[in-house]
């Protein structure tokens, strides 16, 4: 579990940064890898509206182009379980440098195909505010909508938001010393030592909640599949392997690829490869006949050594529930360069215009790859190299 903590404050050991340290202990305290971004040490700029990553381009950017030190914090975050946004408010809005990050960090999955369906892969967030003005002045100054709005973004591009608000902080530790004749010095500092404590320790929690209520999520061990001799297959039993899941067929233009699993599966068995061969019917209907004969012909043909799953759906209501799963964590991401690319997009594109927006599966030998930590990390059409599939397993291993 891995998340980021992204600190739009410009001060260090103030209100902002000191939620955010307590929001990152609560974290590490349930057991997450954390780690605090500052954007006041980063150099970097807001959106420049490049459109780079709207680009029709095979696979689908969706990431920011912009090469600068953001760069490495968006991938950080892409590939994190959970991510914390820390700013204070300047200005009825949050500061300058959180907006900026906050215009790459979206506009990189928004998908002007379909407004409703963002680019974004699915985690825990958060929003951390601080402020000078009471919740009694919220109203007055609009100070719900803008939380909301914030919230309603990040719900909408990572399905889940919840916003912890510090109000009536303390902005200078002596306040005699400055022109701020506005404020009641003593009224403030009682609210410092009374009700900031209450705030770290809210923002302690909301760091372990986001972490134990991630841990919760299903993880490609929790789900199981039936072997060809109707046993039942536990992935579980799999954890600290690195697994490769493909749906096969007997009679497709891929199935040669099964030499080159196998292959594979020989050269990297030893050092903790495991293959899982789930035959499936679903496209062309190229994996006719019972489990038995299929086992026979792979048997006969490429003398196949993995275990061979019963013939199950791999999309639609029937699909198997661990398809469900890898779906749900690696979409489709185009063909790539293929000879066999234009052909299988004609034919998807006329029986369905948005065939290439679902995460479905879309025909024979595509390939899930699951790390040694039981995450799905890369999924390989069948029109991708084999040469590509058992580099990123080698690297695994
Ligand atoms: C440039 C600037 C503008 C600010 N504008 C607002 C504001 O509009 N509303 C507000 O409640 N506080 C405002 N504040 C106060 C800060 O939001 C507040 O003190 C915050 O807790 C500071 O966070 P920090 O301690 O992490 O720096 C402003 C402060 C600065 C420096």
């Amino acid at each position: 579990m891995k998340i980021l903590f992204v600190n739009g404050s410009p001060r260090k050991n103030w209100n902002t940064d000191i939620l955010m340290k307590k929001a990152l202990e609560g974290a590490v305290s349930a057991g997450a890898e954390a780690e605090m971004v500052y954007l006041y040490d980063l150099k970097f700029r807001g959106c420049v509206s490049c459109m780079a990553c709207k680009l029709k381009k095979e696979p689908r950017p969706n990431r920011c182009m912009l090469k600068d030190d953001l760069t490495s914090v968006l991938d950080k975050i892409h590939g994190a379980d959970a991510v914390v946004l820390g700013s204070p408010i300047y200005f009825s809005e949050v500061t300058g440098e959180m907006r900026s990050f906050f215009e790459r960090f979206l506009f990189q999955y928004l998908n002007y195909d379909d407004y409703s369906k963002p680019l974004s892969p699915a985690k825990k967030t958060a929003f951390i505010f601080t402020m000078n003005i009471p919740e009694s002045l919220f109203d007055d100054f609009g100070y719900r909508q803008l939380f909301q709005r914030y919230e309603n973004w990040m719900k909408l591009y990572f399905g889940h938001c919840e916003t912890l608000l510090a109000t009536d902080t303390m902005q200078v530790k002596d306040y005699s010393r400055y022109h701020l004749a506005g404020f009641d010095a003593e009224a403030k500092q009682l609210r410092h030592e009374t009700v900031f404590p209450q705030d770290c320790q809210r923002a302690f929690e909301l760091g372990r909640r986001l972490v134990r209520e991630t841990d919760d999520k299903p993880t490609v061990y929790d789900f199981k599949v039936t072997t060809g001799e109707g046993t039942s297959l536990n992935l579980a039993e799999y954890r600290g392997k690195v697994v490769l899941i493909v749906n096969t067929a007997t009679g497709c233009g891929f199935t040669s690829q099964y030499s080159e699993l196998v292959q594979m599966y020989k050269d990297y068995h030893e050092k903790g490869l495991e293959i899982v061969d789930i035959p499936c019917n679903q496209f062309g209907a190229q994996a006719p006949g019972t489990d038995a004969e299929i086992h026979n012909f792979c048997t006969l043909h490429y003398n196949t050594p993995f275990p061979q799953m019963r013939k199950s759906d791999v999309n639609g209501e029937n699909q198997l529930p661990l398809y469900a799963y890898l779906k749900s964590q690696k979409g489709f991401e185009g063909f790539g360069e293929h000879p066999f690319k234009e052909l299988l997009e004609k034919k998807f594109a006329e029986q369905d215009p948005d065939w290439a927006k679902t995460p479905d599966i879309k025909w024979n030998f595509t390939k899930f790859v699951i790390d040694r930590e039981g995450n799905v990390v890369a999924r390989f059409e069948p029109t991708a190299d084999m040469g590509e599939v058992e580099d990123c397993v080698k690297t695994l291993l």
